[in-house]
């Protein structure tokens, strides 16, 4: 069994939307996969359309000796099992805290589903506390989505300075998120990022096929296989697998199994989405100029001049004129 966290210091990174696309592109390519939410948000949970309920809460699960695969449960999709969060996460890392070894509780709490899965996926609330630190202690593989910005590329060194103190020689595996290629500063990090042995080759593009997925809840590989951020992730798959020394295995036919489950998910609309979601067949020819820049750092107008004439009057034609 291969243990993979998605983990962080910071949230709206991509976390999450990288942990439910990767344990899906893991069970789809025949791993029994279990996809285990520790967030209170309970994002994972809510995108796989399951109800965010923990029977006795975080303190129940994480405080004692407890069977894991009791409080999992299956999803629509073969081989794919979630463990959902509830709010009560929220007091995880106070739970592990009164533990003799919180650093130890996870692997522990982990290892009896050797028996019943090939790989789980750990979808971390942000922040390296305790629970966290139990985490990295029981990983194969830490996963680190970064944002295309200077100071978030910086802080990569600071995560795994933490990610080497809690497990020596553990494989840190960080990746470009939510890239808009139009940026000229985005286009910099990913020449930046490239010589950096710490980074994934893959990164994944901001796209509203990911986004999309809090509404429709299903997998953004799923849903729209033919998107650039479902590439990127199917990509970013085969890398972890490689690191991890797992056979890839062979990705089940997706039209199948959407027609089956009867996935019909609308086609984006709006230029913006399709400014954005730029699907294989078409890959967007990077601009020379940033023309997103431009969308993005408007300018303060100049201020309107006061028209000289009198405003209209709002009730122009309203009334018939008695005379
Ligand atoms: N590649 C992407 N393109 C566009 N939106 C994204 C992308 N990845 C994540 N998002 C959106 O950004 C928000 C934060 O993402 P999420 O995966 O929940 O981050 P985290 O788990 O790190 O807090 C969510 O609304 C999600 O839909
Ligand atoms: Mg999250």
């Amino acid at each position: 069994m291969q243990v993979v966290a998605v983990a962080g210091a910071k949230g709206g990174v991509g976390k999450t939307a990288a942990a439910v696309n990767l344990a899906f592109l893991s069970a789809t390519s025949g791993h029994r996969t279990l996809l285990w939410d520790l967030d209170p948000q309970g994002a994972a949970t809510h995108c796989y359309r399951a109800r965010a309920k923990v029977k006795g809460g975080a303190t129940r699960l994480l405080g004692g000796k407890r069977d894991l695969q009791g409080f999992a449960r299956h999803t629509d999709y073969p081989h794919l099992d979630l463990l959902p969060a509830d709010g009560t996460f929220r007091v995880a890392d106070t739970v592990l805290g009164t533990r003799r070894w919180p650093d130890r509780v996870l692997r522990k709490l982990l290892r009896p589903l050797d028996r019943s899965y090939d790989v789980v996926v750990l979808d971390c609330a942000p922040g390296l506390g305790v629970v966290t630190e139990s985490v990295v202690a029981a990983a194969d593989l830490v996963l680190a989505p970064i944002v295309p910005a200077p100071l978030a590329v910086r802080s990569l060194d600071q995560l795994d300075e933490f990610v080497q103190g809690q497990h020596p020689g553990l494989t840190l595996l960080a990746f470009l998120s939510m890239v808009d290629e139009r940026k000229v500063l985005h286009r910099q990090m990913l020449d930046l990022v490239r010589s950096d042995r710490r980074f994934a080759l893959s990164a994944v593009p901001v796209s509203s096929a990911v986004e999309r997925m809090g509404l429709e809840q299903v997998p953004a590989v799923l849903a729209s296989p033919r998107n650039l951020a479902a590439a990127a992730y199917r990509r970013l798959w085969a890398e972890v697998t490689e690191r991890l020394g797992l056979e890839p295995g062979e990705l089940a036919d997706l039209d199948a199994l959407r027609a089956e489950l009867g996935v019909v998910v609308p086609p984006p609309v709006g230029p913006a989405d399709a400014e954005t979601d730029p699907v294989e067949t078409d890959p967007a020819e990077p601009a020379d100029a940033g023309p997103a820049d431009a969308e993005t750092d408007p300018v303060e107008p100049d201020p309107v001049e006061p028209a000289d004439a009198e405003p209209a009057d709002p009730f122009a034609g309203w009334f018939r004129d008695p005379t």
